[in-house]
């Protein structure tokens, strides 16, 4: 493998994840952003972004000099022969992708891009971004490439360095070839196709795993009512190989920075092109509902009422292993007991700043005291080794509503404590069943 001069621009935690990553594959790597403080920030090895491994790969790459990092795109791109676009696509009026960064960056480069370079796409972009770049670029000599990435937050170094697959797509097939290649030590498979295809695989992808974990909700709120229990009810699906035991854990809905953003963004392409996505629109609908049902759940915990009730919330970041809040359930279940009137205390061992309506206390204990209930929102491992007899002398109800299906209810019980999970069965509605159907 020959290494590349690559450019890499933006240093979100796919940026940075990418440009760490390329480099340790032995390319030489420069990394920009707008952000001046984040470029000296990172010049000088600080990595914010809480990515296991990511700080080592950075170190690693400014020490062997493969690795800088420079302000604005145009500082980056002078003698790259690939420039990778991993800037923000924020959902933009009525769920559409706003590519506003994109485009910004292009006309900030498309003079001064060398010669036969490439421009790839990894920002998830809707599907015919490629060929609505190429046009901005206005650069025949430039081929423009989409290279989706399947990083997920808090595993992303892993993933980038041992992908389930590459797609590259390019309706030029010696672009994406040569895009394909800067991965060849990965040894992953790898699907050559056409831009437009590329970009809706992430789409598709992303929307399938969304789909998964409300269709997993919904058969965990149907477990519950029926007296079944979900963790044996998905073991047993998942050993379908057609199916797979992973993503089939239910939770307080799914979050973050990307599901919600994408199966939105698809609705609206669906729309745009006059086809009536149900499907996904139900995978939206049922994902709002479970944070309700949750609620619901934490309501009848706490006697039947939220006003005036101390809530302690144990997990307030999307999922366990990151610090980023953005559309959290964690934090769309905390609006909805605030807006009922609860009191939130919340502990995150990832987050020590403002959460609006919550108390960000920086100990589980405190978070457990004086509540009437306490609730895992986040599935930290810590939260398993807690010393829950504590925590049940701190509280004031004896009730702890596991969202995630997290802790181990028999310790919980030895303790004192009743553990509520989701669909277990707590309503135990088993013994009636046979009058209700
Ligand atoms: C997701 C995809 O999993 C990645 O493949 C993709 O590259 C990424 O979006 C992206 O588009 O950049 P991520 O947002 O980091 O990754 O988070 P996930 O691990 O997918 O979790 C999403 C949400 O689903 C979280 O709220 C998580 O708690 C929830 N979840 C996940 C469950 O409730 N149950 C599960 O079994 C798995």
């Amino acid at each position: 493998m020959f290494a590349r001069r690559i450019a890499v621009i933006g240093t979100g935690y796919v940026g940075l994840t990418t440009g760490a990553c390329l480099a340790s594959l032995g390319h030489h790597v420069v990394c920009a952003d707008v952000d001046v403080a984040k470029v000296e920030r990172l010049r000088a090895g600080k990595v914010t972004i809480l990515e296991p491994g990511l700080a080592e790969l950075v170190a690693e790459g400014q020490a062997g000099g493969r690795l800088e990092f420079v302000v604005g795109a145009a500082a980056a791109v002078g003698d790259a022969e690939v420039v990778f676009l991993c800037v923000p696509t924020p959902m933009g009026q009525g769920g559409a992708a706003d590519l506003a960064a994109v485009e910004s960056v292009i006309s900030e480069v498309r003079t001064i891009l060398p010669v036969g370079s490439i421009v790839v796409n990894k920002s998830t972009v809707p599907v015919g971004t490629a060929a609505r770049v190429s046009n901005l670029l206005k650069r025949k000599d430039v081929p423009v490439v989409s290279n989706p990435e399947f990083l997920r937050e808090g595993t992303a170094v892993h993933d980038f360095l041992n992908p389930d697959r590459i797609v590259v797509g390019c309706d030029i097939q010696d672009a994406a070839e040569r895009v394909a290649a800067l991965y060849s030590r990965l040894g992953a498979p790898t699907v050559l196709t056409d831009a437009a295809s590329a970009e809706m695989v992430k789409y598709a992808a992303n929307c399938f795993l969304a789909m998964k974990l409300s269709y997993v909700n919904a058969i965990a709120e149907l477990c519950e009512r029926l007296g079944a229990d979900v963790a044996d009810v998905t073991e047993g699906m998942g050993y379908d190989r057609r199916i797979g035991q992973s993503f089939l854990q239910p939770g307080p809905g799914w979050g973050g920075s990307c599901l919600p953003k994408d199966t939105q963004a698809l609705l609206q392409v669906a729309a745009a092109v006059g086809y009536d996505f149900s499907l996904l629109q139900a995978t939206i609908d049922t994902n709002t509902h479970q944070r309700q049902l949750i609620v619901a759940k934490i309501r009848e915990a706490a006697g039947g009422r939220l006003r005036g009730r101390r809530i302690g919330l144990l997990g307030l970041a999307f999922k366990a292993g990151t610090n980023d809040l953005r559309d959290s359930p964690a934090l769309a279940v905390a609006a909805l007991l605030r807006a009922e009137g609860a009191e939130l205390t919340g502990y995150d061992p990832g987050i020590d700043q403002h959460v609006d309506g919550v108390r960000v206390v920086s100990d589980p204990y405190e978070a457990a005291k004086d509540a009437d209930t306490v609730v895992v929102l986040t599935e930290w491992p810590e939260f398993r080794g807690l010393d829950w007899t504590r925590v049940g002398e701190l509280a004031a109800g004896s009730v702890v509503v596991d969202t995630r299906n997290h802790l181990d209810p028999d310790a919980l019980r030895r303790s004192g404590l009743t553990w509520w999970g989701v669909g277990r069965g707590h309503l135990d509605l088993g013994q009636d069943l046979a009058a209700v159907i």
